[in-house]
């Protein structure tokens, strides 16, 4: 059932885990994750990204994720994730969305409040994300990432979250977009102190790639989103490569994607069973 984001960081923070959001792009990779979250009983977001709205048209690809959220036997929240224009923001709110992220975490602070506060009001009764400090790297290209980027300030995380009223807060702990190169090292004492500052429930992006046990210490410390793109992508492109060398008989599309359905799937499993451990 579709549901409201605020609704499933709330119960995160009262349980003491995290929700995943797992960004989709098409019919394939919606289902999978789906499939995941019902299988292990755990709620999730769909995350669409500005590129997957490219990708797959603003229109169609939205009315399918809502439907698929709005059909699955888990709650589903359907969240707009590092929109960089209020123009998406206001689509996103009056297609359904029922999460949104204005990513203005490269623009100087005044800018980015400016603009992740008029997101707010464009969109009420919608929680919406903010995001303040660095996370390296493309949302939907993996390459080795510059992890070398300004890291989340406590003080200003407190300012930005009382002059924005976002819901939630994304945060740079050394955390980064697609493969990072070599161990990702988050910093956890920044972590803890921005727990502490800020009211809202804080949103680690580029989880794909850190250690479980990173994980499990970061929802520890007052994680409660976490957002993993790449891992899924990786599990599909494997497994279709596999398909596609072993020769798929008859040009039959629900043949060529089974497995990858079925590693994209598990992908998403293990990730919610960790996410739901509270840390
Ligand atoms: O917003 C999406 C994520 O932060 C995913 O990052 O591709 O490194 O898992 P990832
Ligand atoms: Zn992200």
């Amino acid at each position: 059932m579709l549901v409201s984001g605020r609704e499933l960081l709330a119960q995160a923070a009262r349980t003491g885990t995290a929700v995943g959001a797992f960004n989709t792009y098409n019919l394939e990779i919606t289902r999978a994750i789906v499939a995941a979250a019902e299988a292990v009983g755990a709620p999730i977001l769909l995350a669409v990204g500005a590129g997957a709205l490219r990708y797959g048209g603003h229109g169609p690809l939205s009315a399918l994720v809502l439907a698929a959220a709005r059909e699955a036997r888990v709650p589903v929240a359907v969240h707009l994730d590092h929109s960089p224009d209020l123009e998406t923001v206001a689509q996103c709110a009056a297609a359904g969305y029922t999460s949104l992220m204005i990513d203005g975490s490269t623009l100087p602070f005044v800018d980015n409040v400016a603009l992740t506060r008029s997101a707010v009001e464009a969109a009420p009764g919608i929680p919406v994300e903010g995001e303040l400090g660095g996370v390296a790297g493309d949302e939907d290209r993996s390459g080795p990432q510059n992890t070398q980027i300004p890291l989340t300030d406590p003080d200003e995380a407190r300012r930005f979250v009382a002059e924005t009223g976002v819901a939630s807060l994304a945060v740079a702990i050394g955390n980064a977009h697609g493969v990072y190169a070599g161990e990702p090292r988050l910093d956890f004492a920044r972590l803890e102190a921005l727990a502490a500052a800020v009211p809202v429930p804080l949103v680690l992006h580029g989880a794909s790639g850190i250690p479980d046990a990173a994980l499990q210490r970061a929802i520890a410390l007052g994680v409660r989103k976490v957002n993993v793109n790449t891992e899924t992508r990786q599990a599909l492109f494997g497994a279709l490569q596999d398909t596609l060398a072993a020769g798929v008989p008859g040009f039959d599309v629900t043949r060529l994607f089974a497995p990858a359905l079925a590693a994209m799937q598990q992908t998403v499993e293990a990730k919610l069973r960790l996410f739901a451990t509270p840390g």
